[in-house]
């Protein structure tokens, strides 16, 4: 089986919709192995997000995502979980991510966009071992 790291971010707790998009992942056929409530801590975003340290929105990215609890969680399916996952959340961007997918149905602006999904095999790894080590 294949994993990959989800969170609901701070918004979608803040809106009650976390319910709603781990649900959309369960009914898609992954099963849920691992969730914690949490919220981030600083250090723990900045290297989450270290690929992105160098861009402009890095501050206010750190910010959002560190501003109150996200449901942090590792889904389980047959294979390229990470690429199913990113298919249901939609492109990054609300405005432009298609009806149908999280991030299109429940969203509007770029950093307020819900969810967070691995984007790759390697950093689904990554992720997991950042935030659930002991998985
Ligand atoms: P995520 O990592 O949160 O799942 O989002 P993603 O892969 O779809 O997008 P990524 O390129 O990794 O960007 C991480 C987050 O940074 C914000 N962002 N702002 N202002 C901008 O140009 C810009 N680009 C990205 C978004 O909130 C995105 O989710
Ligand atoms: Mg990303």
């Amino acid at each position: 089986m294949d994993r990959t790291f989800v969170a609901c971010k701070p918004d979608a707790v803040e809106r009650g919709l976390a319910g709603e998009i781990i649900a959309r992942f369960e009914r898609k056929g992954l099963k849920l192995v691992a969730a914690e409530l949490r919220t981030i801590d600083r250090s723990t975003a900045e290297k989450h997000y270290e690929e992105h340290a160098s861009k402009p929105f890095f501050g206010e990215l750190v910010d959002f995502i560190t501003r109150g609890p996200a449901m942090l969680c590792v889904f389980e399916g047959p294979e390229d979980t990470w690429k199913v996952v990113r298919t249901l959340m939609g492109a990054t961007n609300p405005k432009e991510a298609a009806p149908g997918t999280i991030r299109g149905d429940l969203g509007i602006l770029m950093t307020e966009n819900l969810v967070h999904g691995s984007d790759g095999p390697e950093s689904a790894q990554r992720e997991i071992g950042i935030f659930f080590p002991n998985l």
